[in-house]
């Protein structure tokens, strides 16, 4: 067992539990496949979040399926929520391609078991109450940006999820430890980073808690800027918000799931908040922390969600002037509580609802990009542009994609430049006029 290919599903979590892999991995003497054709093991990492997540994952299966046919010994695994989910049953239903099976809180071991797996199945679905991976070192991809779990499970138990049932309950890493790493990835020339965790603002280490986490990482030299995601609106306290806005490298963005916007779904969801608490969260944040991007996660066609109700997000999404909302459908998974419950909205309504809400936040992300025109914005810059011959590529403090013309600014150096056009996702512009150093290019207006 040498190389081993890893396919990543989901969220951020996800992609962080992947290089944790591929640190593990590395560390036992293997190396990781570019392509499944060049591997030993393949290791598809999933989401169970809804079941689209889960489909996409069975078929590819299939396709690894025609892959062992023709090279019998390739040993095939799914590991990550998928895996915690459908555990051992997983097997049984895909016997005809799967040899490993394994949770969250199996990666350190991840050597052994494909070894183990090459021989006869092996599952190791057990959640761990206390595995934090705090002292393994992560094999990070190439870019500005590293990402760090602060903390892994979630203990909130909303009622349509199934992340308590697959990460397993809440555990912080130590402060010392996460701090050690924040270092160790600014000395591997990271320039920013990104904490991660379910309720990340939840954190606490038994001394510290999440404000605690970003004043230290602020003193970090070397770094520039600080991220995280996602808060729950009720772990964010004022502590917190204080420190978001006070810390220097801590960016003016926040994505703040609010999931709907009626009282009464919110209690059946178990959201802990209602809406104007959401709404005084939401005003602290903007109040203390100037140019504050806002972005949410909703979910449509939850169980009992009446036309009024959805009337009521529809309305407060235009209220919020979100920067940019990560709209679903509601998704019944097995576990969950409200799996259980009847779903009173087809398909086709859940699939109007949503419409509704993509077309307002479209026209809301355009507006809000379109504020932009005319200001100076720094870029952290990450390098070409994947469309546009000779522009760079980078993201502004608010976390806006912005791409201007290549004046060979290098990769994780800072860039000032000039807003002279936006659409609902990318604003584009030229070197600052502002940035002492060059003649000022001509402005050209855009819209
Ligand atoms: N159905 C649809 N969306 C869901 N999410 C979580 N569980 C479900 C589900 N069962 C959404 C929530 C969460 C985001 C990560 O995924 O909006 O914030
Ligand atoms: Fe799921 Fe709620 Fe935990 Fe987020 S806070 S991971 S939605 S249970």
């Amino acid at each position: 067992m040498q190389r081993v290919f890893i396919e990543t599903y989901g969220c951020q979590m996800n992609v962080a539990d992947s290089e944790l892999m591929a640190g593990v991995l590395e560390r036992a003497g293997m190396s990781l496949a570019d392509r499944p054709e060049d591997a030993d093991a393949v290791i598809l990492n999933t989401c169970a979040i809804r079941e689209h997540a889960e489909q996409r994952v069975l078929g590819r299966l299939g396709e690894f399926a025609r892959l062992k046919r023709a090279r019998p010994g390739l040993v095939v695994g799914v590991a990550g929520c998928m895996a915690q989910h459908l555990r051992k049953r997983l097997l049984d239903t895909e016997a005809r391609v799967l040899d490993l099976v394994v949770g969250p809180d199996g990666y350190r071991n991840l050597p052994d078991l494909l070894r183990r797996a090459a021989g006869e199945p092996v599952a190791h679905v057990r959640l761990d109450r206390d595995e934090t991976y705090g002292d393994l070192e992560p094999k990070r991809g190439d870019g500005v940006r590293a990402w760090i779990t602060v903390q892994r499970g979630c203990d909130k138990f909303c009622t349509y999820c199934v992340v308590p049932y697959t990460r397993g309950r809440e555990r912080s890493l130590s402060l010392g430890e996460l701090l050690r790493q924040v270092r160790d990835a600014v000395a591997h020339g990271y320039r920013e980073i990104v904490f991660l965790g379910q309720t990340v603002n939840s954190f606490h280490d038994g001394t510290h808690d999440f404000a605690d986490l970003l004043r230290a990482t602020d003193q970090v030299e070397g770094l520039l800027r600080i991220r995280f995601t996602s808060p729950h609106p009720s772990d964010m306290t004022p502590r917190v918000i204080a420190a978001i806005a006070e810390c220097e490298k801590v960016c003016p963005q926040v994505h703040l799931p609010l999931q709907s916007a009626s009282d009464p779904v919110l209690q059946a969801m178990r959201r802990t908040y209602t809406l104007a608490q959401y709404r005084e969260v939401v005003a602290a944040l903007r109040s203390a922390i100037p140019g504050l991007a806002l972005s949410t996660d909703i979910i449509v066609g939850f169980p009992g969600e009446t036309e009024q109700d959805f009337e009521r997000t529809f309305a407060y999404l235009r209220e919020a002037r979100y920067d940019s909302a990560f709209l679903f459908k509601y998704s019944a998974r097995p576990d969950t509580k409200s799996f259980l419950w009847p779903e009173t909205v087809t398909e086709a309504e859940k699939g109007t609802r949503l419409e509704r809400l993509i077309a307002l936040q479209l026209s809301i992300s355009a507006e809000r990009n379109d504020e932009w025109l005319g200001r100076d914005v720094d870029v952290l810059v990450e390098g070409p542009a994947r469309r546009g011959e000779g522009q760079l590529y980078g993201r502004s403090p608010q976390f806006k994609a912005v791409v201007f013309p290549n004046d060979g600014t290098p990769r994780g150096e800072l860039r000032r430049v000039r807003v002279v056009g936006a659409t609902s996702n990318t604003l584009l512009a030229v070197r600052s006029p502002r940035d002492a150093e060059r003649p000022a290019p001509a402005l050209v207006s855009i819209g």
